[in-house]
């Protein structure tokens, strides 16, 4: 039988409509639950939000509604903006529903039952944004909340408490017997030495705040909101009801125990990812809380970085959110995920910029996979007839697809899933390498190279459906199309990213554009955004933000070039994006008859075939001194015929005095990425 995974979301607060920061982690844990399926686990997924508290019901008085209606106006954003995410969730929880309710009213009677709940006194700093007690030790300067950088406020209150220190030393031990317990590794010490530093009992009742949970047999207090909200993950499941079958399949079965101390245990995986800010509450509460009531404890709790935007935390109180659906309708959904698992080191914080989106999109999508599908689809149809190959020959690929795939299942393992796609890029970086030595386009009539040529484009057609069966958990959409295009099915389960999937004589009808190039001074001035990203540039969901900044930041037209210092004419940068240039392998190179000064360079730039340049550099350079070098070209500039031979664009040397010096990227890239 396969094996149970079960991987949780946070529950998102309805105090605002959903921002990329919620969306990173839906998707991260979207990516996670579509691979383990591959995997061939028995998978489930849930996320939901965290209805009650007191945000919520100041977010509803501010809007003159009721809290619940003003929660059932949040929540009716996510179903679709999901369902255009591509998000697999099989579940979401609300904490407004009565199964949830069910559910905390169980753990609590457990908790009492253990004798782990007394009434006493509370006085402290408090952070209403994140229903939390503070230490002063703990608090910025004037008593600000370290996350929210906002005041907090002395707070007196007799409440219920949880004896949370009578768990120090278990949960020092969990730390310690449990390496995957808290990860990554530097967030488990975090939390080992704030545990070690002594941990107090915890308030987990309010008095006075209506809006929440009544408080089992104490009439006048609500649950507090932590204690609610973290019972979400397995009232989900049924925990508290006759009927819990999820509950047993995926947290604990009854009867499991770890042989006399109480503890229930579960072989499943159970795993929580949460960003950093929350941690606290799920590597410390939330396991004594399970402790207390005899459950098992997450297998896992992973933290991940923030989204900063101008080094701030993108959030709503800091007013710099960045809005899904806008990415989404400009890139589409898959390039969306793509850049957040890709951008972010997980585990680290990672800056948003427009900009940065852009590049990543032509870069990464457009350029490296996109190029290279329809160029390989190109000659395979050009030489076999509209087919793929009818013979694959040896497997010169083969080694390093086999090492691409296995440091890309490790690096899925280990949840690194920037390495993961890494991986798959250096695989695609090697098959257009490959390509390019091979020079299939020179060969495709000779009858006698016929089997040379068909093991090139086989080979590189495999490569790339590999990549594109490993981009399945990360780009759904895109990597169905990709392999479709590529006359290949997506695959069933990771066995699919074996060697050999590639058919032979499979039409390859002609595809739309996988990922059309994006203008990306185009974008960034019709959104109206500064290049390098910031409060300024955030977008409300309703446009209006959109709208307002448009003339904040409208840069002025390029009408006719200013003088600066009485040199150099000014640009705007509109303009100087209309100069696309980009970098070329030179695979070819020769003098042109009668002429001095001219060479004809035959150059690849990331293009189906090659295209010829003609550049002034005869006297400077030796023909076959250029071959295998990487220069710039001016890739949109007009044909023109010079000596007789037509110029496909101009290669951009130095001048110094008479002479050329031809520039050339520091380090090799791809072919074809763009120079600016
Ligand atoms: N309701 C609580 C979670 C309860 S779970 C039992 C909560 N909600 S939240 O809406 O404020 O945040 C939900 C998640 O979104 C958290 O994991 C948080 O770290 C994440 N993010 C919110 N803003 C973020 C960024 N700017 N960047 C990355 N993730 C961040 O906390």
């Amino acid at each position: 039988m396969s094996s149970p995974y079960y991987v949780t979301t946070p529950i998102y607060y309805v105090n605002g409509p959903p921002h990329i920061g919620h969306i990173y982690t839906t998707v991260v844990v979207d990516v996670m639950a579509r691979y383990r399926r591959l995997v061939g686990e028995d998978v489930y997924f849930l996320t939901g939000t965290d209805e009650h508290g007191q945000n919520i019901e100041r977010a509803a008085r501010d809007h003159g509604i009721s809290p619940q209606e003003h929660a059932d106006q949040i929540v009716a954003a996510y179903p679709p903006l999901y369902q255009a995410l591509h998000v697999t969730n099989d579940d979401f929880i609300r904490t407004t529903e009565a199964r949830h309710a069910v559910g905390v009213e169980a753990i609590i009677a457990r908790i009492a039952a253990a004798g782990d709940l007394y009434v006493g006194s509370h006085d402290g700093w408090y952070c209403a944004s994140c229903e939390a007690y503070y230490t002063e030790k703990e608090l910025a300067p004037g008593n600000i909340c370290p996350t929210h950088e906002t005041p907090t406020e002395w707070r007196s209150e007799e409440n219920l408490f949880f004896r949370l220190s009578k768990y120090q030393d278990a949960l020092l031990r969990w730390y310690d017997e449990h390496e995957a317990a808290v990860q990554p590794e530097s967030r488990r010490n975090e939390v080992r030495a704030f545990v070690e530093a002594g941990l107090r009992d915890l308030s987990v009742s309010r008095h006075g705040l209506t809006w929440g949970i009544p408080f089992p047999e104490h009439a006048g207090h609500t649950v507090y909101v932590w204690l609610d909200a973290l019972t979400n993950y397995i009232s989900a499941l049924g925990f508290g009801h006759a009927e819990h079958t999820l509950y047993d399949r995926f947290w604990a079965h009854d009867g499991d125990s770890d042989g006399g101390t109480g503890q229930r245990t579960h072989a499943g995986k159970r795993i929580h990812v949460v960003g950093k800010d929350i941690l606290r509450f799920h590597a410390i509460y939330w396991p004594a809380f399970l402790m207390s009531a005899g459950l098992p404890l997450p297998t896992s709790v992973v933290a991940h970085g923030w989204w900063l935007r101008d080094q701030r935390k993108v959030s709503k109180s800091s007013g710099n959110v960045v809005d899904p659906g806008e990415l989404i309708e400009h890139f589409g959904a898959d390039p969306l995920r793509y850049f957040l698992l890709r951008e972010m080191v997980f585990g680290q914080d990672a800056s948003f910029s427009d900009e940065a989106f852009v590049d990543r999109y032509n870069s990464d999508l457009a350029n490296d996979l996109g190029n290279t599908v329809s160029r390989v689809l190109t000659l395979s149809r050009r030489a076999f007839d509209g087919c793929t190959p009818p013979s694959r020959g040896e497997g010169p690929l083969e080694t390093a697809a086999t090492e691409a795939v296995a440091s890309y299942r490790a690096a899925m393992d280990d949840l690194a899933f920037h390495r993961a796609l890494e991986a798959l890029w250096r695989l695609l970086s090697q098959a257009n390498q490959f390509l390019v030595a091979r020079e299939p386009w020179k060969k495709m009539k000779d009858p006698d190279a016929r089997d040379e040529v068909a093991e090139t484009l086989w080979n590189v057609i495999e490569a790339t459906r590999i990549v594109a069966s490993g981009l399945t958990p990360f780009m759904p959409e895109k990597s169905e199309q990709v392999l479709t295009a590529l006359g290949a099915s997506v695959p069933a389960s990771v066995d699919g990213l074996g060697w050999g999937g590639t058919g032979y004589e499979v039409p390859l009808p002609e595809t739309a554009p996988l990922f059309p190039r994006i203008d990306k001074a185009v974008y960034l001035a019709d959104a109206a955004r500064p290049a390098s990203g910031g409060a300024q540039g955030a977008a409300s969901p309703g446009g209006a933000a959109k709208k307002e900044t448009k003339s904040k930041n409208a840069k002025p037209k390029a009408s006719g070039a200013k003088k600066a210092g009485g040199e150099s004419s000014v640009i705007d940068i509109d303009q100087f994006f209309e100069t696309e240039l980009r970098v070329a392998n030179v695979l070819e190179a020769e003098a042109i008859p009668k002429s001095n000064k001219l060479l004809k360079l035959t150059v690849d730039a990331g293009e189906e075939a090659p295209r010829t340049v003609v550049a002034g550099v005869a006297k400077q350079y030796q023909p076959e001194e250029l071959v295998g070098k990487q220069v710039v070209i001016v890739f949109n500039l007009k044909p023109a015929k010079l000596m007789g031979v037509e110029s496909n664009g101009m290669v951009l040397a130095a001048s110094e005095g008479d002479g050329a010096v031809l520039v050339r990227p520091i380090e090799p890239v791809t072919p074809g990425t763009r120079v600016r």
